[in-house]
This record gives C-alpha cells, structure tokens and sequence, in this order.
C-alpha cells in the first residue's frame, strides 16, 4: 500500500529579485522527468482528476494560486491544501485523486515520470478499488 500523503520541500533560492526553483530528474523529483502539463483557469466548483495511475508518477506543484487535492489509496483518504510553489505532492501509482476548490490563480503544475498514455489511466472507482486490493 502506498503512502497516502508524500511532500517534497524544493529548496527556494531567493534574494531582493524574487525567487527560483530548480527542478531535477532524480535530484529533488524521485525520476526521469519525461513530461511537465499544466492545469489553468480551473473553476471553483469544477473539479477534476477522478481516476489513478497504474505506472505513472507524479509530482504536483501549485506554482499560483491554491487548490485541494484529495488523496485516496485504496485504504486510506485525506484531503491537503496545495498552496505553495516551494513544494511538491506526489501522486504515486494506484492513488486516486480529485482536485477541487481551485482559487481564480491557480495555475496546477504537474511533472510525469512518462508520456501520456490513456491505457495507464483507471477512471472508474470500483476498477480502482479491485486493482488495489488484488495487489494487497
Ligand atoms: P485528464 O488527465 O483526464 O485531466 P484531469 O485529471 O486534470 O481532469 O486529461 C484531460 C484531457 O487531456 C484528456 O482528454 C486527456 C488529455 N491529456 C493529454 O492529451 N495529455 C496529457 O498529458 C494529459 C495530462 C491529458
């Protein structure tokens, strides 16, 4: 079973220009980086995700703005705030996720460990819980 709550603190290099954030495939994200997407001008009230991975990591930064996300093994659930451009939540395989309560600026940055690929997808939640507990 995987952890269900997993932060990574990038370190913010900083001075009276603003700040920066370096991103690094097997440095502070835990593989080969082969694709970066990101989610904008979300609504509030519409949420998204809904389904799982089964290969597929991810790291999710809210570079702008704030949403929540929650987070679902199979097992356990809990919701976290992303707010914060310093940090990173990983979507590991087989967690399912919802974002929602996007604020107007939210701009969802996401950093995949492979290209998109519809077939490592699982949408249905049922399907999602059947594959878990299969692999328990
Ligand atoms: P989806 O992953 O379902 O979005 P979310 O989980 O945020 O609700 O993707 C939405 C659509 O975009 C879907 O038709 C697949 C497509 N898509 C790509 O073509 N490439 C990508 O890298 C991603 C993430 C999605």
């Amino acid at each position: 079973m995987q952890q269900l709550i997993k932060w990574i603190d990038f370190s913010v290099i900083g001075d009276d220009r603003g700040s920066l954030v370096a991103l690094e495939a097997n440095k502070n994200i835990p593989f080969d980086i082969k694709r970066v997407y990101y989610l904008f001008g979300m609504q509030s009230d519409l949420p998204r995700g809904f389904h799982a991975h089964k290969e597929l990591i991810q790291v999710a930064v809210c570079v702008s703005g704030s949403c929540d996300i929650l987070m679902d093994n199979g097992k356990d659930k809990g919701v976290v705030k992303l707010n914060s451009p310093s940090q990173g939540l990983v979507i590991d395989v087989m967690q399912w996720h919802e974002m929602s309560n996007f604020s107007d600026d939210c701009v969802l940055m996401v950093i995949a460990s492979d290209l998109y690929d519809e077939s490592d997808y699982i949408r249905n939640y049922d399907d999602f819980l059947r594959e878990v507990n299969a692999n328990v």
